[in-house]
């Protein structure tokens, strides 16, 4: 029996990994500190037992008292959002940097092990028609203010590994989606705003490539790391979807839900052009598979669960749809 400590397990994929690993392995114990910020949400651990924290990773001394009662801890935590990250950036430091280290410092003294959470935007972009992808060796070259901190943290855990032999693995994992994502982010803001009657908005032509995988495939990655990864090793992990943008996901999720329209709006600033993943060696050395892969049929299935969670949750993402949408418009988007 081990005590799993999940920062930011209210939010979409912490929330998501919890309740996969309360199912996978029931006699685990499970704390989730989370400060429940804009993108928490108490309720979507809401039937699990779970002890719930709420708090902020960059408090020291209730960080130093969850680590010192878990084995291990998953850090999901974490600002992560990057059209907010152009706006204000501090938060985005707070959390991702100092809470970061604030957490690794807990771990150090309790000699305790984290698996870290990271994203394949620490890598920067591609060029929009180019066959690469991103490997666990390629050079660090974040865009944002959201990317440049997750980057920062990685480094963080790299050195606490390398400096004082801190027991860590870290994931990094091309863009997610699935039930519980905030619906400020891309796939479920368009399903709400077809559920709600407004057009889907895509920013720019729509040219943009993310290799998007199922929340369900990133957990399961997760889980197989915890269990059989080698310490202080880096994993990639991605669906292999590389190959769809941003214009064919919209395309796709108006087909799924029988409608035609959807408009163009102001593009990002310093849009990243194209993430790929390549986690050949998730897949090799653990023996790792995504469920819901290839476009055609995975990402189809994805999106058609996906589509159905928002509209059987409308009481869960209606309170936030007004505000969010108002905040978007104010930038044209
Ligand atoms: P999210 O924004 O939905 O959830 C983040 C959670 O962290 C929220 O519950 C929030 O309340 C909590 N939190 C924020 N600041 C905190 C603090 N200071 N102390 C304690 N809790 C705090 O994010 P997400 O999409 O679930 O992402 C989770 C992790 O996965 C992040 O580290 C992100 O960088 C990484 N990631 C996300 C994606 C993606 O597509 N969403 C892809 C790859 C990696
Ligand atoms: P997003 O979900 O914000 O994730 P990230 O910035 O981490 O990739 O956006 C995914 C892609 O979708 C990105 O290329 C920006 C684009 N996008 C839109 O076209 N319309 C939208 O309403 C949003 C939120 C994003």
């Amino acid at each position: 029996m081990r005590t799993l400590l999940v920062t930011g397990g209210a939010g979409f994929i912490g929330s998501n990994f919890v309740h996969l690993a309360a199912r996978q392995n029931p006699t685990d114990r499970i704390i989730v500190l989370d400060k429940i910020t804009y993108a928490g949400n108490r309720d979507n651990l809401s039937g699990l037992d779970v002890e719930f924290v709420q708090g902020d990773i960059c408090d020291g001394p209730l960080v130093d008292e969850l680590v010192s009662r878990s084995d291990v801890v998953i850090h999901f935590a974490a600002e992560s959002h990057n059209d907010n990250s152009l706006r204000d950036p501090s938060p985005f430091v707070d959390t991702n940097l100092v809470g970061t280290f604030t957490l690794l410092e807990a771990i150090r003294r309790h000699a305790r092990h984290l698996h870290h959470i990271s994203t394949d935007e620490v890598f920067g972009d591609l060029p929009i028609d180019s066959p690469e992808r991103f490997t666990e060796e390629t050079p660090y070259r974040p865009s944002s203010p959201y990317s440049a901190t997750k980057a920062g943290s990685d480094h963080l855990v790299r050195a606490w590994v390398r400096s004082f032999g801190v027991s860590a693995t870290i994931s990094n994992c091309s863009n997610n989606y699935g039930p519980y994502q905030h619906i400020e982010k891309f796939i479920p803001r368009q399903i709400t705003n077809i559920l709600d009657g407004r057009l889907p908005k895509l920013y720019g032509t729509g040219e943009q490539v993310r290799d998007w995988i199922h929340v369900d495939d990133h957990n399961a990655a997760v889980l197989q790391i915890l269990d059989h990864g080698r310490m202080g090793e880096t994993y990639n992990i991605g669906a292999d979807n590389d190959h769809v943008n941003n214009r064919q996901v919209i395309e796709l999720i108006c087909e799924l839900m029988g409608v035609e329209d959807y408009e163009h709006v102001a593009d990002r600033p310093g849009h990243d052009q194209r993430y790929a993943m390549d986690s050949t060696k998730l897949r090799r050395e653990l023996g790792w598979a995504p469920r819901y892969t290839d476009t055609e049929t995975g990402m189809r299935a994805g999106l058609t669960q996906t589509i159905a969670w928002y509209r059987e949750h409308e009481q869960w993402w209606r309170p936030l749809k007004q505000q969010v949408e108002s905040g978007y418009q104010e930038r044209g988007q």
